[in-house]
């Protein structure tokens, strides 16, 4: 396999670093991001990625690992995969219509092994991890990261310690990440409290961390943007849609467009949407102002998975919506779950922060930001079963006309 010689680079004063060095900022504070030799993406082509759909061997199949040579260059034995992505791309006329536009297309990333887009990140990094002699292996979650950390350390037989907020998390979410074995370490607080503690914890303690500030955490969530215009016959859509909250998938899916374009795989960029809920919106206030200022909050919503006021990918996402002609909007809680209540409906499902997607598209084209006629693609990134709570909740806010008790005869079955 071609490898490419790769560096860790400050995207704020670009110093470079060893690849192997353990370190998630630069010496000035900068995010770290992994860049390879000038002219990487021009030597690969889409025809080479193709060639492995028809492939059996795992590293093919996961649908990270199929862009190897453009993710991490690293021994095949080393690889620690599941294997993940080669998720579905799913078209519905009623959801185009709800939203207002011609098509839209969903992404599902809830198909993920733990039910996430955070598998495609925590592969890379977990290898990573391995790579670099790690035992122990630490983030701090809304929920998601938390389970996908847990499995892939499983996986690689390392020790996983999650800090997530005391009683802020949906249940499926905590179920997994007991289930594949971590330690759970419940912080009175909220999420941006927790990822300050394991910041802390994790250079103190010598813990490798896996949060999306972990570089290796974007290369692999790039894929899922590769997999788009894959999946598209390598025609990039108008729009990518996406929810935003730490802020590393917006990062990441832009950075696998600007790459995609310089190795010539797509010949347009398309223009990345990040969608945030309205108690929960840092980033667009940010957009709002011309980005003259960084801003945090107390984050409210009832999307627990963004319920994130300090995002720690800010730098690396502004960056993106600059260069992809990108926005930035907010949605309601109530636009929130009517749009999951109705990509539910539709048969996809999904939890609740990925329905901003849908929410999202519908309000760029009732602002006028987007054509009626423009390709969209959304990404659904959580599974609906992560939080079947809010799934109950809406039922009986409905009073029960979709659920009722009966007794066991005909009769009740008829009335
Ligand atoms: N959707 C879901 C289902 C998520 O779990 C997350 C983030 C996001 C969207 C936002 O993505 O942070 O890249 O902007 N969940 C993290 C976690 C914070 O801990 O599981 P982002």
């Amino acid at each position: 396999m071609t490898q490419f010689a790769e560096w860790l680079q400050c995207v704020a004063c670009e110093r470079r670093f060893d690849i192997l060095e353990v370190r998630y900022r630069c010496q000035c504070g900068g995010l770290l991001a992994v860049e390879r030799e000038a002219g990487w993406g021009g030597l690969l082509s889409p025809a080479h990625f193709d060639s492995r759909l028809t492939s059996r061997r795992a590293i093919d199949r996961s649908g990270v690992w199929r862009f190897r040579e453009a993710v991490l260059s690293c021994d095949e034995s080393e690889i620690v995969t599941h294997p993940e992505g080669s998720t579905r791309l799913y078209e519905s006329a009623r959801l185009a219509e709800y939203a207002g536009i011609d098509s839209i297309r969903f992404k599902h990333e809830g198909e993920n092994p733990t039910g996430s887009f955070k598998d495609r990140g925590m592969t890379v990094a977990t290898t990573q991890a391995v790579r670099t002699g790690a035992r122990a292996v630490a983030c701090a979650s809304t929920g998601n990261t938390s389970a996908s950390l847990a499995a892939y350390a499983s996986r690689a037989g390392l020790r996983a310690i999650v800090f997530v907020p005391a009683g802020k998390i949906a249940m499926g979410k905590l179920a997994q990440t007991l289930a594949y074995g971590a330690t759970v370490l419940a912080v009175r607080g909220d999420f941006d409290d927790a990822m300050r503690l394991v910041d802390e914890a994790s250079t103190k303690l010598g813990i490798y961390l896996l949060n999306s500030i972990n570089p290796f955490r974007i290369e692999g969530q790039k894929t899922i943007g590769w997999e788009i215009l894959q999946d598209l016959d390598w025609r990039a859509p108008d729009w990518i849609v996406l929810p935003a909250g730490n802020l590393g998938n917006t990062s990441a899916i832009g950075k696998a467009m600007i790459e995609a374009l310089e190795g010539g795989w797509i010949d347009r960029l398309p223009r990345i949407a990040s969608v945030q809920a309205n108690g929960a919106n840092p980033f667009y206030r940010g957009f709002s102002g011309g980005f003259r200022e960084r801003f945090r909050m107390q984050a409210e919503t009832v999307a627990s998975a963004i319920r994130i006021g300090d995002p720690v990918s800010w730098d690396k996402a502004r960056a993106v919506i600059d260069r992809t002609r990108g926005v930035v909007t907010e949605v309601t809680d109530e636009a929130i779950l009517e749009a999951k209540a109705m990509i539910d409906g539709a048969g996809i499902g999904c939890e609740p922060a990925s329905a901003c997607s849908l929410a999202g598209a519908r309000r760029l084209r009732a602002d006028g930001v987007s054509g009626r006629d423009e390709s969209v693609v959304a990404s659904l990134t959580g599974n609906l079963l992560k939080d079947p709570e809010s799934v109950l909740e809406r039922v009986r806010r409905d009073g029960g006309a979709q659920m009722g008790e009966i007794d066991a005869n005909v009769d009740e079955v008829a009335r």
